[in-house]
């Protein structure tokens, strides 16, 4: 298997994308579905486009261990994120099978390459993961893209007739799972300040993506005085400014007795991040005062309550500068995801797995395997709504993703796989 190639291939020529059923994300995922066929394992394509491939060990109605990742990407994307999850589970996996013992895994063992972790397309995020755990609504069928075509549509464009009915069939029996682990890079420096190339993963932010719209009054740049303007740009880059400096500083802007505890005030000062990654006007040109501004928000805590208490203090301000520049003011909620606690056990079987593989790539390691905290969205999220979730973090240079320049070494990524070889090998065999 030609791992760099599939996690290169884009539906754009200068740069990496690969949005939810886009030709790139089918391309690709066709790849991934021959290599789990090299790896012997059996394969099939559901509902919402995720990618299986699954092998039943000596007992298939024993409860599955599920290793998954995303296959999707965002714009101008690095090529590990999501990517590494999957290919690291079927180098594992490859290795059992090379060494015949693949069908002697105590359990069943199902590797899922996720159609959308990223949420590009439909600002939706774990389309494909949501729906397994059974926790994506029917309604996300009828969500649309900027185009206009909606999930529904995608799915069928490429042969794959997703109705509110079948998407329920999509849920797994949490009866029939055993629990799921997922490898991931760390985006983000620690593990590359401390020097090691691995650590497990204790828990995920929460978090809520909003589209806010502001609409004024469409004019001429050269013929309405300022004084006489209601312009939805100049009520954005105010919004935007108040977005920041509630986020760098909550404990200023929320009231303690009011929105928020102080143990909120105090838990959020150290996690709370806020992006405004997107933003368009109409009619978009030089010499027209837009009519209408479009933007989204990210808003990212590991204290659930906290992460409630900004977007109330953040459509309360929105409001009141909306009213003053007398401009219109909405906020569609998108997404949420409440944070999540990893397993216990799990955790500790990865960091026992990626100890092993530390040891047995380089001798003597002289610290222990990290726990750390994930600011990043994971499939894991919404997996935890269906089994137990583990995760393991992978080093990458200079803590970059969600860019080009986000990098894994070689020897990382050998010591990844290594880490999913010697948990299948001690908690399955
Ligand atoms: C996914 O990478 C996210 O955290 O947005
Ligand atoms: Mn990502
Ligand atoms: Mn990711």
């Amino acid at each position: 298997m030609n791992l760099e190639s599939t996690m290169q291939v884009s539906d754009a020529d200068e740069y990496l994308q690969r949005t939810f059923q886009s030709p790139a994300s089918i391309k690709a995922g066709n790849l991934i579905r021959l290599w789990m066929e090299d790896v012997g394992l059996k394969t099939w394509v559901d509902k919402m486009g995720n990618v299986h491939g699954r092998t039943e060990g000596i007992n298939p109605s024993e409860k599955a261990l599920l290793i998954g990742s995303h296959l999707d990407t965002v714009i101008d994307a690095g090529k590990f994120d999501g990517s590494l999850g999957i290919v690291c589970a079927l180098s594992a996996l490859k290795v059992l099978n090379m060494t015949n013992r693949m069908g002697r895994l105590r359990r069943p063992v199902e590797i899922i390459a996720f159609s959308d972790e990223e949420g590009v397309r439909f600002q939706s995020t774990f389309l494909g993961s949501a729906a397994i755990a059974g926790v994506l609504p029917a309604s996300a069928l009828h969500v649309h893209d900027k185009s206009g075509v909606t999930v529904q549509d995608a799915l069928r464009e490429n042969s794959i007739e997703t109705t509110e009915e079948n998407l329920l069939e999509l849920k797994y029996d949490p009866e029939s799972v055993w629990g799921y682990i997922e490898v991931h890079i760390e985006q983000g420096p620690v593990l590359e300040t401390i020097g090691l190339p691995l650590g497990s993963v204790k828990g995920i932010a929460g978090q809520t993506r909003l589209k806010v719209t502001v609409r004024g009054s469409q004019g001429h740049a050269g013929t309405v005085p300022m004084n006489m303007r209601q312009d939805p740009m100049v009520a954005a880059a105010e919004i935007i400014v108040l977005l920041e400096g509630l986020c760098k500083q909550p404990e200023q802007y929320l009231s303690y007795d009011g929105e928020c505890r102080a143990s909120e005030v105090q838990s959020l000062s150290g996690s709370l991040v806020c992006t405004v990654g997107e933003i368009s006007s109409w009619p978009s040109a030089s010499n027209v005062i837009p009519g209408q501004v479009t933007f989204t928000v990210d808003v990212r805590a590991i204290d659930d309550m906290g992460r409630e208490a900004v977007l109330y203090e953040l459509s309360k301000r929105m409001r009141q500068i909306c009213d003053r520049r007398s401009v219109f003011c909405k906020i569609d909620r998108k997404h949420d995801a409440n944070a999540v606690v990893c397993d216990k056990e799990l955790s500790s079987q990865l960091s026992s797995a990626a100890y092993a593989a530390l040891q047995r790539i380089k001798g003597e390691v002289a610290i222990d395997v990290p726990a750390l905290m994930s600011g990043a969205g994971q499939d894991a999220m919404a997996i935890s709504h269906l089994t137990k979730v583990g995760m393991l973090f992978v080093r990458c240079r200079g803590g970059i993703s969600h860019s080009p320049a986000e990098h894994v070494l070689d020897d990382d990524v050998w010591a990844s796989s290594t880490a999913v070889l010697a948990f299948l090998e001690t908690a399955l065999l």
